[in-house]
């Protein structure tokens, strides 16, 4: 068999039941080491009370290796700790790795739910692909998320709006700096409290355009989820800051002319009371499971949704116009966060002291509704991580 066929067969397969690959047997069985130095529960609740985002992290991870001759292997659930790491590891070269966010969350009488995390998983199998990582099977991925929260549920918090953010990531750690597609590979989850985004109500932001950097070009890696992507956001974003925005626009790397997304979400645009516009996914764009689900929710109300090239030109005559009545932006972090303006060296559209749109709020409230359980889940969106019936 050649290396290719090996590599291919390795990273099958996609639907694994019940299969083997090498000694591995699919789908996965995780073995379980507690942590001997869990945070009490006094402490913990401490946390949980101001968790901010990002910051704190839960007493367990779990890892799954994966080589070329053996696939996937070793699924655990360990103690929360620093990985050892070799200097010579490919991804601390050459920056194969990919990620996911999802969250976690906790529901009136205490069940622990996620969301669309089926799609977080088929993502995380595109992303691969491109990123010359094996696939993860969807199966896999979401047992490893019911994994963590099997043995860190208690730091699901239950105040309004928070949540157990759920961040699985993979890595090349082959020790090798021939520059290839790496053939040993690790896939973590670790999980994070978050707070919630809006504290003090939900407030619209300053967007910073960004006419000097690209976050994608044509064929690159913009609807991968990979580190790289966001590394190169990171200047035009301390640009945005600079000038009083939260968040940076990018321009379709071609052109300059249409909108592709944010630097960590995507766009929308109400026309009117009945119209929704998004940018089409062209393959620069993320492909947002927040995204998709207030397109749905917006064509459920009866909106006209279209998925087409929004120009920077049609943004600043919409406005000017009042064709163009709300933009706001989602993602799984804020959910939908209303965009008052834009600006850049040259620019400013819409009002900075605009408040939310209604129609904005409105979808954002149906969609958290959905999450928290305080809606039926009509589209069969929710996925319960804990054993609760
Ligand atoms: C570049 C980018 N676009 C869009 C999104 C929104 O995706 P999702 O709704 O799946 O969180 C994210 C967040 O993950 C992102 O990083």
């Amino acid at each position: 068999m050649s290396t290719t066929e090996a590599r291919t067969e390795a990273r099958t397969p996609a639907t694994p039941t019940a299969q083997t690959q090498g000694a591995t047997t699919y789908p996965l069985k995780f073995t379980l080491t507690p942590s001997t130095t869990a945070r009490a529960a006094a402490e913990r609740e401490a946390i949980l009370a101001d968790p901010g985002f990002g910051k704190h992290f839960t007493d367990h991870m779990v890892t799954i290796d994966w080589g070329i001759e053996d696939g996937w292997h070793d699924a655990r659930v360990t103690p929360y700790g620093p990985l050892q790491i070799d200097p010579a590891s490919a991804v601390l070269h050459y920056a194969q790795e990919i990620f996911e966010g999802l969250k976690a969350y906790r529901h009136e009488g205490g069940s622990i739910w996620t969301f669309r995390p089926e799609r977080n998983a088929k993502r995380l199998q595109r992303s691969a692909h491109r990123l010359a990582l094996p696939e993860l099977a969807a199966e896999d991925f979401i047992e490893a998320i019911r994994q963590i929260v099997a043995v860190d549920g208690n730091w699901v918090p239950s105040a309004p709006e928070t949540s157990l953010y759920l961040r699985p990531f993979m890595i090349a750690n082959e020790n090798f700096l021939g520059v290839r597609a790496a053939q040993t590979v690790a896939f973590y989850v670790i999980a994070s409290p978050a707070g919630a985004y809006f504290a003090d109500g939900v407030a619209p932001v300053k967007i910073w355009l960004s006419t000097e950097y690209s976050r994608a070009g044509r064929g690159g890696t913009g609807s991968a989820k990979c580190g790289g992507n966001y590394a190169a956001s990171l200047l035009p974003q301390m640009e945005a800051y600079e000038n009083g925005c939260a968040q940076v626009l990018f321009l379709d790397g071609e052109t300059g002319t249409h909108i592709d997304e944010l630097g960590g979400m995507n766009v929308m645009f109400v026309h009117g009371t009945d119209r929704i516009v998004t940018p089409r996914l062209t393959g620069t764009i993320l492909e947002g499971v927040t995204r998709d689900s207030i397109l749905q929710l917006a064509r459920d109300r009866g909106m006209t949704v279209e998925e087409r090239d929004v120009t920077i030109d049609e943004w600043q005559s919409g406005v000017a116009s009042g064709a163009i009545t709300e933009v706001f932006a989602c993602g799984t972090a804020a959910v939908v966060t209303p965009i008052s303006q834009l600006k850049s060296e040259t620019i400013e559209i819409g009002d900075p002291d605009a408040p939310a749109g209604a129609i904005t709020m409105s979808l954002r409230q149906e969609l958290t509704d959905i999450q928290y359980g305080r809606l039926p889940d009509r589209h069969g969106w929710m996925t319960q991580l804990d054993g609760q019936a």
